[in-house]
């Protein structure tokens, strides 16, 4: 039975879920983009994948470059995220509000990030609206001092510790 589109969005929107800006640079050129669709798949050897919808710039992008970095937010980051989400917003506006650093693949990387998630793509698997991309990593940068930024119910939300009042 096909399931209804609506009640699926529903349903996922329901899926607590980090919120991290993908980047990417390379022949094809910078390009940045607001992701929750990301996520850990094995450690040995250390891969994580990322769901990119194949009508956006990032899509071609990250093909062309055959790299990516997932910056993994904080709570401070909330506006950066909407800036990188905002498909009106052009790359260099949107880069222009953080500081970056860059990676030894080329990718950007974001100075704060919780952390940072240097990869080469090693796969791309196209599933219905979406590419899945496998990154294998080249290198990690961890920062654990700021809570997270997360995405539930359409809304931004920041990880408060249990026993604190809401
Ligand atoms: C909280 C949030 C999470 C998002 N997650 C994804 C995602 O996982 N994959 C995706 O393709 N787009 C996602 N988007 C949408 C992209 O950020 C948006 O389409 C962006 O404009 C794409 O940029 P581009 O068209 O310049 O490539 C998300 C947007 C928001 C606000």
């Amino acid at each position: 039975m096909a399931i209804d589109q609506t009640l699926f969005r529903e349903a996922m929107s329901t899926l607590a879920a980090s919120v991290t800006i993908i980047t990417t640079d390379g022949p094809g050129g910078r390009h940045g983009m607001t992701a929750t669709a990301v996520c850990s798949v094995s450690d040995e050897p250390a891969t994580v994948l990322a769901c990119i919808n194949r009508t956006s710039t990032m899509n071609a992008r990250v093909k062309q470059n055959g790299v990516m970095c997932l910056n993994v937010l904080g709570g401070h980051h909330q506006d950066l995220s909407m800036l990188f989400a905002n498909p009106r917003i052009c790359v260099e506006d949107r880069f222009a509000k953080a500081e970056w650093d860059r990676s030894i693949t080329g990718s950007p990387v974001l100075s704060n990030a919780l952390i940072a998630l240097d990869c080469e793509v090693s796969e791309i698997t196209e599933v219905g609206t979406h590419s899945v991309f496998f990154g294998r990593l080249t290198d990690l940068a961890i920062a654990t001092e700021h809570a997270p930024l997360l995405y539930f119910g359409r809304g931004f939300h920041t990880l408060k510790p249990q026993g604190t009042a809401a």
